[in-house]
């Protein structure tokens, strides 16, 4: 007898880059100095305060206790004065915020507290694998909507028929946005939680990149926009802001009612962070402008140095003003996933091509600005040279 997998399970398209790592392991292995600007993984440390806080922590016995739901109550007061301080929005720490085990879980559980089989998710595409994961495993039906450079990258719900918006129970916007990079004008905002709040669709607001901002630009809360308080669970993380992506810390900010049906969700499928994370996050949190500030201005450096690199390896790309990725136009009839897998097997760069983040991000592939200028400038190069080879093997085949 064969056990089969569920149809949940089955209707989960397979990862596309998951040959990725396996070459990267044989090439390092031969002595091919491989260049990572596949994840967003930053190469720099976590805060040194913010590990001393977590080395304490593990020495109090009471943190290795279970956390639940409501977790260690430092983290949400500091959550709170984070969201005060930030954007000036006040919440009730105890009913209002909620611990995450990293943003990427919350995203993905969330459907399951609203989104009934059947019901409409609307999903940006190319986007994050947890918005396909959560609505796909509800038994959701996935609206994929395809972001475009012609409209900013914006994910415009006055573009969706509103035969479908009244199916719809949940969409997911994420700015700054991974993977182009896109952010969203206030006035793009303000419209998007009006189409909410008159169809009574749930805004997933991914702010996973809020903190990575530069030339002066601030991205806002959802918060911000009034009348969002009715719709809008807004999803932050520490893992990009403060170098901490393997801690699994993140929060959910939103009404009493919003919030409680995401923490009923979680309390049958997790025990909540790990407490001592929580505590080493209030001091991240709470000198949030201190770390930040550092990373910033060396995404900063690193997006200059990536940007004229680019152009000088003859790829058009814009100048981002958030987000910690560049996302490249390919030259017409370039495949993304074929020109991936050619620069990393000939010159031993990872990038992500277009097509890994769905059929909508072909014809574009992403770098993540996770090394320093120098190396980024010589990864570009490389990219440039892989490109060159790629197409002159092109031409070698018609020939
Ligand atoms: C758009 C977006 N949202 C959320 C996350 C999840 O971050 P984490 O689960 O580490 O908080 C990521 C991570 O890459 C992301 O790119």
């Amino acid at each position: 007898m064969t056990i089969s997998v569920s149809d949940r399970l089955r209707r989960l398209p397979g990862y596309p880059l998951a040959e990725i790592p396996v070459i990267k392991k044989r090439l390092a292995e031969a002595g091919v100095d491989v260049i990572d600007l596949g994840a967003g993984d930053n190469d720099t440390p976590p805060p040194a305060p913010v590990v001393a806080e977590m080395n304490a922590a593990l020495a109090d016995p009471a943190m290795s206790k279970y956390g639940f739901q409501q977790g260690y109550a430092g983290f949400r007061r500091a959550a709170v004065d984070f969201l005060g301080r930030r954007f000036g929005q006040r919440f009730d720490p105890s009913t209002e915020i909620l611990p995450l085990i990293g943003s990427k879980e919350g995203l993905a559980h969330l459907p399951f507290a609203f989104v009934n089989p059947g019901d409409v998710v609307i999903l940006p595409e190319p986007g994050y694998q947890a918005y396909t994961g959560g609505a796909l495993l509800t038994g959701g039906e996935p609206l994929v909507y395809p972001l475009r450079a012609e409209h900013q990258f914006l994910l415009d719900l006055e573009r969706v028929p509103a035969e479908t918006l009244a199916r719809t129970r949940l969409v997911y916007v994420n700015y700054p946005n991974n993977p182009t990079a896109a952010i969203a004008p206030l006035e793009y905002l303000e419209k998007t939680v009006a189409i909410c709040r008159r169809h009574g669709i749930v805004l997933a607001y991914d702010n996973a990149y809020c903190d990575l901002t530069y030339d002066g630009y601030r991205a806002p809360s959802i918060f911000e926009i009034p009348g969002a308080r009715d719709v809008a669970v807004e999803f932050f993380s520490l893992s990009k802001s403060y170098s901490m992506t393997g801690w699994r810390i993140g929060f959910a900010a939103g009404s009493r009612d919003l919030i409680g049906a995401l923490t009923k969700i979680k309390s049958y499928t997790d025990t909540g962070p790990f407490l001592a994370v929580q505590r080493a996050g209030v001091v991240a949190l709470d000198r949030s402008e201190e770390f930040c500030t550092p990373i910033r201005a060396e995404l900063q450096r690193r997006r200059d140095a990536g940007v004229a690199a680019l152009g000088q390896a003859g790829f058009a790309v814009a100048t981002p003003k958030a987000a910690m990725y560049l996302w490249i136009p390919l030259p017409a009839g370039v495949p993304s996933a074929e020109f991936a897998r050619h620069v990393l097997e000939t010159e031993g760069v990872v990038t992500l091509p277009g097509s890994g983040f769905g059929p909508a991000g072909e014809g574009y592939f992403r770098i993540a600005l996770t090394v320093g200028p120098e190396r980024l400038r010589e990864a570009v190069a490389r990219v440039g040279r892989g490109l060159a080879s790629f197409e002159s093997r092109g031409v070698a085949a018609r020939a």
